[in-house]
């Protein structure tokens, strides 16, 4: 059952404030943008997993010069997203129809809080499809949501379950290494950041 849907509809011109205070509570999504600008400077990225586009307008800001493409399976794909459209491209497409025709395009791909929301057993494909978009010597950011036996997490958890409606699965932090290393090999994590403002909010510099 979700009820975010139902919730949102009702919120007419508040919807956008509310979902940015409602994210805020768990991430700084500007933290998390800037760490990625510091590690990566790209002109071609893919945003995997975009959602309405709030990391999608963030990265606009930060990356003034890049051309930006986000693509989500959801039909709301880049729906709230209110900055230039000029060099940002929403599509509704899986990734592995995306890359059928754009394998080996960008520099930088980012996948923000999506893994919790596919199914594990997805999760090798998902990357090794995001592996593949990417240029030889491209970079890999993935951030995700650690579990963890805190009240925070249990309310994170909660909300998601049965806001979204999605069964969702966090990993371990050790579990999204093995994962990583898996698709990418050994020695791909170059960096790692927790992202305020809890420590469950990690954040992955991959290399291909
Ligand atoms: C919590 S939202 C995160 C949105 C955005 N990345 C952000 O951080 O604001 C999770 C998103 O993952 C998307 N998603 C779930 N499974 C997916 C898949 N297999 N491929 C692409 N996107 C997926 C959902 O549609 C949803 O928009």
């Amino acid at each position: 059952m979700a009820i975010g849907p139902l919730v949102r509809g009702m919120l007419g011109p508040l919807e956008r404030p509310i979902s940015e205070l409602y994210r805020s509570i768990f991430v700084d999504l500007t933290a998390l943008v800037n760490q990625v600008k510091q590690w990566v400077d790209a002109s071609k990225i893919l945003e995997v997993g975009c959602g309405e586009g709030a990391v999608t307008e963030r990265l606009v800001k930060t990356y003034p010069h890049a051309e930006i493409t986000g693509i989500d399976i959801t039909p709301k794909v880049g729906r709230m997203f209110q900055e230039d459209l000029t060099r940002v491209n929403f599509k509704q497409q899986t990734i592995k129809d995306f890359i059928a025709e754009n394998s080996s395009q960008f520099d930088l791909l980012l996948i923000s809080d999506v893994m919790h929301h596919v199914p594990p057993q997805m999760h090798e494909d998902l990357l090794t499809d995001a592996k593949d978009a990417l240029k030889p010597g491209g970079w890999l950011v993935l951030k995700d949501w650690e579990r963890s036996k805190t009240p925070i997490h249990l309310l994170c958890y909660l909300l998601d379950r049965y806001i979204t409606g999605d069964r969702v699965r966090y990993k371990s932090a050790d579990e999204f290494r093995d994962l990583i290393r898996d698709v990418f090999g050994k020695n791909c994590i170059k960096a790692e950041k927790r992202i305020r403002p809890w420590s469950n909010n990690i954040a992955f510099l991959i290399q291909v």
